[in-house]
C-alpha cells in the first residue's frame, strides 16, 4: 500500500505558485489578490478561512477577509461581493460555505463574476466544466485529479465509484474523471446497497462526512482510495469517511486524513487564483499595447 501524500504534494505546488507570483511581479508588478467572504461563527470554516488566508501569504499573494455577523443580510454580502467584482487588486473571490439560513447561496454565487470566480462554483464554469472546456474548477476535486496524476494513476477506462453528489466535490468530481475518459458512477444518501457498488470500482472517492462509511469488505483488492472526508472523531482526531486501518491493509493507494486531500484544497486554491491573475496581468498587456 502507497499513501497519496497531499501535504508533500500541496508543499511542492506551493513552492511553484510563490516562484511564478515572483515572475509575474518582476515582469508587470502585478500581485495576485484573493478575497475570501466569511459569514458567520462556523468554527471549521473560521479554520478554513484562515488556513487559506496563511496559504496566501506564504506565496506573496495580496489576501482580504471579510468577516461578516451570523445576521447580516443578502444586500450588504452582494455589496461586498460587486465591490469585489470591481476592485482590480483582486483576482479571486471565495465566499466560505456553508452560508447562514437566511441567505440565498445560489444568488450570492451567481453574483461572483465568472472571471474571478476560483472556486469554480458559479454556473458558467460549472458549464464549461461538464462540456470540457477550460475555466474554474472546484479546489478540491481538482486537488484529487492532481494527487492522483503525481502518482502517475491514471483513470481511463477505470471504474471509477464517486460516494456523495455535492456541488462542490461530488458532482465536479464525477465530472473530471468522465472528461478523462474514466467509467464513473456518482452513488448518494439514496443509493440502495452502496457495497454493491463500491466492490465493483477500481477507484473509489468518497466524500460525504460518514466516519467509517468505506469498511475493508466494501473494497476489493488493490483498489485506490481516495478519502475526501473531514470528520471530527469522538476522541477528538481528525479522520476521514474510510476505516484506514483495516481498508490501508487490502488496497493499493489511499489519501491519509489528515494530510491527503485537505492540503490539496489549499494548493488548488493558490493555483486557480494564480490562474486567474496571469489572465488578468495579460489583458492589461494587451490593452497598453
Ligand atoms: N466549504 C467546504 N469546502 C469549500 C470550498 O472548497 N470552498 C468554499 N468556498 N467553501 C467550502
Amino acid at each position: 500500500m502507497q499513501l497519496l501524500d497531499g501535504k508533500a504534494l500541496s508543499k511542492k505546488i506551493e513552492t511553484k505558485v510563490a516562484a511564478e507570483v515572483k515572475q509575474l511581479k518582476d515582469s508587470c508588478g502585478c500581485t495576485p489578490g484573493l478575497a475570501v467572504m466569511l459569514v458567520g461563527h462556523d468554527e471549521a470554516s473560521a479554520a478554513y478561512v484562515n488556513m487559506k488566508k496563511k496559504a496566501c501569504d506564504r506565496v506573496g499573494f495580496y489576501s482580504v477577509t471579510h468577516e461578516m455577523p451570523e445576521n447580516i443580510s443578502q444586500e450588504a454580502i452582494e455589496k461586498t461581493i460587486v465591490m469585489m467584482n470591481n476592485d482590480s487588486n483582486i483576482d479571486g473571490i471565495l465566499i466560505q460555505l456553508p452560508l447562514p439560513s437566511q441567505i440565498d447561496e445560489t444568488k450570492l454565487l451567481e453574483l461572483v463574476a465568472p472571471e474571478k470566480d476560483v472556486d469554480g462554483f458559479h454556473p458558467y464554469n460549472v458549464g464549461r466544466l461538464t462540456t470540457g472546456l477550460d475555466g474554474f474548477v472546484p479546489c478540491t476535486p481538482l486537488g484529487v485529479m492532481e494527487l492522483l496524476a503525481e502518482h502517475n494513476i491514471d483513470v481511463k477506462g477505470k471504474n471509477c465509484v464517486v460516494v456523495g453528489a455535492s456541488n462542490i466535490v461530488g458532482k465536479p468530481m464525477a465530472a473530471l474523471l468522465l472528461n478523462a475518459e474514466a467509467t464513473v458512477e456518482i452513488c448518494h444518501i439514496a443509493t440502495d446497497d452502496l457495497k454493491k457498488h463500491t466492490l465493483n470500482a477500481d477507484i473509489i472517492l468518497v466524500g460525504v462526512g460518514v466516519i467509517n462509511l468505506i469498511k475493508e469488505d466494501m473494497v476489493k483488492d488493490d483498489a485506490i482510495i481516495v478519502d475526501i472526508g473531514i470528520n471530527r472523531a469522538p476522541n477528538g482526531k481528525l479522520v476521514g469517511d474510510v476505516d484506514f486501518e483495516n481498508v490501508s491493509k487490502k488496497c493499493s493507494y489511499i489519501t491519509p486524513v489528515p494530510g491527503g486531500v485537505g492540503p490539496m484544497t489549499i494548493a488548488m486554491l493558490l493555483s486557480n487564483t494564480l490562474k486567474a491573475a496571469k489572465i488578468n496581468a495579460q489583458k492589461l498587456k494587451d490593452k497598453e499595447s
